[in-house]
């Protein structure tokens, strides 16, 4: 197996910095090396199926890019306020009246540099250096990077298929003293989806008991069958909600998201964003308020997610892959592999020397127990997806039989 991972194995390293002022020490993020290792394998002519990264293959909807080319053409596209263009936050009040059904006010809606940008100003405003902030695990590992980096202390919620790969109240509890918590439903890298009512308890807890949460709802919009969700604004009005342009909205790089916050963090979160970032960039504020108006094709993409996760949930069994997380939204399927290989990790280099099936191995999303698992993102073309359960399905049959 040693001699099957050199193709990317050199690339697996923990980056440790310390100088005389300075000790931080900060987990990579491993699908990263991943991609790297795929991209390897193209340059040298040999074909890849991407399962790995979580990034629709599709770019901004085409109403979106209209409007980019009209702002080329018309506008010198500089700094805007730290709460975006005027149209921002209007835009997104109504985006959420028509999904939740619930009114927020404009002035509690902060235009972020995707999810990534809002959770570190939302972090900043609303907690100290040392806060202990719960986090799942497996989860999506930036939060606990962020924590750390920002000298706060995530606080691992260990979570299983008992409770949907989500947290509960009686986690929450168990934790010791907490004063965040960070929810993300539907989670990467699971799927799983909390009923609002899970939701609604969970927000609650926190308010009874002054613990600030936080939900991540960067996957709202990309669910399959009957899964109902909600928005944390619908429970209570301290909880910070996190959204993004990069999943749904199909716009990773054009780096645009928005946070909805508590009235009492609104100054400070503002104060923050203008001398952190000043504004995220024009050009893409406009195409986000415009992609708000593009369901119909974004409707589209859902549809192709909805076949590509079927493909994968029939395919990945006769590939010896049978027990999967309920994949209930966002693009993911999260996969036990322990029985197949020790390690996740040399099993995905395996996987991508032999078949060029490239997965993400999950050491990323839990590190104690993430080498027993391996996330699939479903977020590419149907044909890449047959293309992988078919390399995966006869590389099964090949070693049982050997
Ligand atoms: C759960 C989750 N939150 C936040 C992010 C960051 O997204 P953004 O591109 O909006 O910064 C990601 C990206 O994959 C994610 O999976």
């Amino acid at each position: 197996m040693a001699g099957i991972c050199s193709g990317f194995g050199h690339l697996w390293t923990h980056i440790s910095c310390t100088t005389p002022h300075v000790t931080f020490d900060i987990d990579p993020f491993y699908v990263m090396e991943v991609v790297a290792a795929a991209q390897e394998r193209e340059q040298s002519g040999e074909a890849v199926f991407h399962l790995e990264v979580g990034q629709p293959s599709t770019g901004a909807p085409q109403g979106a890019l209209d409007v980019a080319h009209e702002m080329l053409d018309s506008d010198t596209l500089g700094y805007t306020t730290s709460r975006g263009i005027p149209s921002f936050a209007p835009a997104i009040a109504g985006h959420i009246a028509s999904q939740y059904d619930v009114e927020v006010d404009p002035a509690r809606i902060a235009i972020t540099q995707g999810a990534s940008g809002g959770f570190v100003l939302s972090l900043l405003a609303a907690f100290e250096p040392g806060a202990r902030v719960a986090v799942s695990t497996p989860g999506y590992p930036c939060y606990r990077n962020m924590l750390t980096a920002l000298h706060m202390e995530p606080v691992a919620i260990d979570v299983d298929a008992s409770t949907r790969y989500q947290p509960t109240v009686e986690l929450l509890e168990a934790a010791g003293p907490l004063d965040g918590v960070i929810v993300a439903s539907p989670s990467n890298p699971t799927g799983t989806v909390l009923h609002p009512d899970e939701l609604r308890a969970m927000v609650e807890w926190c308010d009874a008991n002054d613990v600030r949460f936080i939900s991540d709802e960067i996957y709202h919009g990309l669910t399959y069958g009957d899964i109902e969700t909600a928005t944390a604004t619908q429970f209570s009005d301290n909880a910070i909600v996190i959204n993004s342009f990069s999943k749904y909205f199909s716009m990773t790089g054009w780096r645009v998201g928005w946070a909805v916050l508590p009235e009492e963090l609104t100054g400070i979160f503002d104060r923050l964003a203008q001398n952190l970032v000043i504004c995220p960039p024009a050009l893409g504020q406009h195409m986000a308020v415009a992609a708000l108006d593009c369901r119909d094709e974004l409707e589209g993409h859902l549809a192709r997610y909805a076949a590509n996760r079927q493909i994968l949930l029939d395919g990945l069994p006769t590939a010896g892959l049978t027990d999967l997380a309920p994949s209930d939204g966002a693009f993911y399927v999260w996969a036990r592999t322990d029985h197949l290989a020790a390690d996740s990790k040399l099993l995905a280099a395996q996987w991508l020397d032999q078949l060029g099936v490239a997965a993400t191995p999950g050491v990323d999303f839990h590190p104690t127990d993430g080498h027993r698992f391996m996330r699939f993102s479903f977020c590419g073309t149907p044909e890449t997806m047959k293309g992988a359960v078919d390399a995966l399905h006869k590389w099964f049959l090949r070693s049982v039989s050997g």
